[in-house]
């Protein structure tokens, strides 16, 4: 298909969600529609897009003739760079706003004589008004949700929850008094599950809450979806997936996206990232210098927000637990000021902690110098951990992080739940039991197996993942062109 006249290409539109865990996943499922002969289309926010320019570079986006980059605006007034923009006015400004000018950039693209007109849209699950331009033009469109099956398929049945009046909460005391460990055992697909351990947007008193209602609609909006896919695989979420397939367009599991994309030898391709802060690469360097399974990793992705309180017990916890330790704190991790940590932390661990603002992750993980990961159980460190062999220490935030974590912690056996009430005492404990436990050797065994398990599904030919791609890109990717 690559060497088809410009006019005849696919054209792929694929518009991320505008926030990193996001952009990440999408730009690889890009690179890999784009190795399969499509022209691309790349769409990010205008505020992204500045920020993606000053990180890394003025020319890294100039993309290549058949991957190009648009843009459109979110809505909201434009707020400073370094900072992750609020998620809820984020969502409810793209929903009301991003339509016409998507439907514009859509229009100048088919009006276009460079472009070949777009055949397929590929947008996150939580764009979701780009349904109505795709079903305007009568192209298909795939719903990519970035979150872990588990997760989604708990976003799903967000509308039975409101049915059966266990969210909103009654009154704030449901929050402490033990109502969220009431076990749900009536979703197909997943066996049995604590309130605590879905999605936290049920956590609410308030009728209207908007990001209860937004997920919930979002999810409704999905049924009209071509098909969905999930940067999941299998062997992983077979049970879920097989739950999500039963009351949803046909859903694929594509993933883990990070191991698909080594497919890409494209070189230019593989230079353009996504990182909105700048990477500190120098880590690496740092790393090569350290024992195999001899580092503990620290991240909390680029949407949690801390107090420096709890910073302060993870900092202790770490000095205690005398491991070597590299540590991301990216510039808005701890909310109102900025962080602050004990010059006595910074002089008592100088031999064997180092402090970056933002890291090339996927290298870190794939490091052999590292033998854990502190994290906040975003979708995409979840996977990025698994596919580096690599076990967990779960500080879940918000939204689909809860249901990570206890999947991490109980089914798939890599990962160990850290009190969300932090202190330094705990995190000793976990962290040592991690890198030197018991618990953490059977753990490294179980993670080792996952990894290996992952790569079988995105193994050219024949891996689960690979297939369910191509099935994707040829039975509905293509069916407009
Ligand atoms: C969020 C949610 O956590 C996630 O569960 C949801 O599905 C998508 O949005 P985020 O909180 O940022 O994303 O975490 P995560 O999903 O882990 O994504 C962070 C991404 O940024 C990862 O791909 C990670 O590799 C990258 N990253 C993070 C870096 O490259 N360097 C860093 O220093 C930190």
């Amino acid at each position: 298909m690559g060497s088809l006249p410009v006019s005849e290409k696919p054209h792929a539109l694929c518009i991320p969600y505008p926030a990193q865990g996001h952009i990440n996943p999408m730009l690889k499922l890009a690179k890999l529609l784009h190795f399969r002969g499509f022209h691309i289309t790349f769409v990010n926010t205008e505020f992204n897009h500045k920020r993606l320019l000053k990180s890394r570079g003025p020319t890294s986006l100039d993309g290549l003739p058949s991957f190009r980059f648009e843009t459109i605006p979110d809505g909201l007034p434009v707020s400073d760079f370094d900072a992750t923009q609020d998620i809820p006015s984020l969502c409810e400004s793209t929903r009301r706003t991003c339509l016409p000018p998507f439907r514009d950039l859509l229009h100048q693209l088919n009006t276009s004589s460079d472009v070949p007109p777009v055949t397929c849209i590929v947008s996150d699950g939580v764009m979701s008004f780009t349904l109505d331009a795709a079903h305007e033009l009568g192209i298909p469109e795939v719903i990519f949700w970035t979150t872990s099956a588990c997760g989604f398929l708990c976003y799903v049945h967000y509308r039975h929850l409101i049915e059966k009046g266990l969210t909103p909460l009654k009154d704030p005391s449901y929050l402490t008094d033990g109502y969220l460990d009431t076990v749900i055992d009536w979703i197909p697909g997943i066996k049995e599950i604590r309130l605590r351990d879905i999605p936290t947007f049920i956590r609410t008193t308030n009728p209207d809450e908007f990001m209860l209602d937004f997920v919930t609609g979002e999810c409704a909006r999905a049924q009209r979806a071509s098909a969905i896919i999930l940067n999941t695989f299998d062997a992983l979420e077979h049970d879920v997936l097989e739950g999500l397939s039963s009351i949803l367009p046909p859903v694929y599991s594509i993933g883990p996206l990070n191991l698909l994309i080594n497919d890409v030898t494209d070189k230019d391709l593989k230079s353009i990232g996504s990182n909105l802060w700048k990477e500190e690469t120098e880590c690496l360097e740092w790393l090569d210098t350290k024992e195999p399974n001899s580092v503990v990793y620290v991240n909390f992705g680029s949407i949690t927000v801390m107090t420096n309180k709890q910073l302060i017990e993870f900092a202790w916890g770490l000095a205690n637990s005398n491991q070597t330790f590299l540590w991301v704190i990216r510039p808005d991790l701890v909310g109102g000021d900025n962080a602050v940590l004990p010059a006595e932390f910074v002089q008592e661990t100088k031999n064997r902690g180092r402090l970056y603002s933002w890291c090339p992750q996927e290298q870190v993980l794939a490091h052999p110098a590292i033998g854990g990961f502190l994290t906040h159980s975003g979708w995409n460190s979840t996977l990025e951990s698994m596919c580096g062999g690599v076990v967990m220490v779960c500080w879940p935030f918000f939204a689909e992080q809860q249901t990570n974590c206890r999947f991490s912690c109980k089914e798939w056996g890599i990962g160990l739940e850290i009190d969300s009430d932090v202190t330094m005492e705990g995190v000793e404990r976990l962290v040592t039991e991690l890198m030197e436990g018991e618990k953490g050797k059977e753990m490294k065994k179980k993670a080792l197996e996952w990894k290996k398990m992952a790569q079988e599904a995105a193994s050219e030919g024949a891996g689960s993942s690979f297939r369910n791609l191509e099935t994707v890109v040829q039975r509905v990717l293509l069916a407009g062109t």
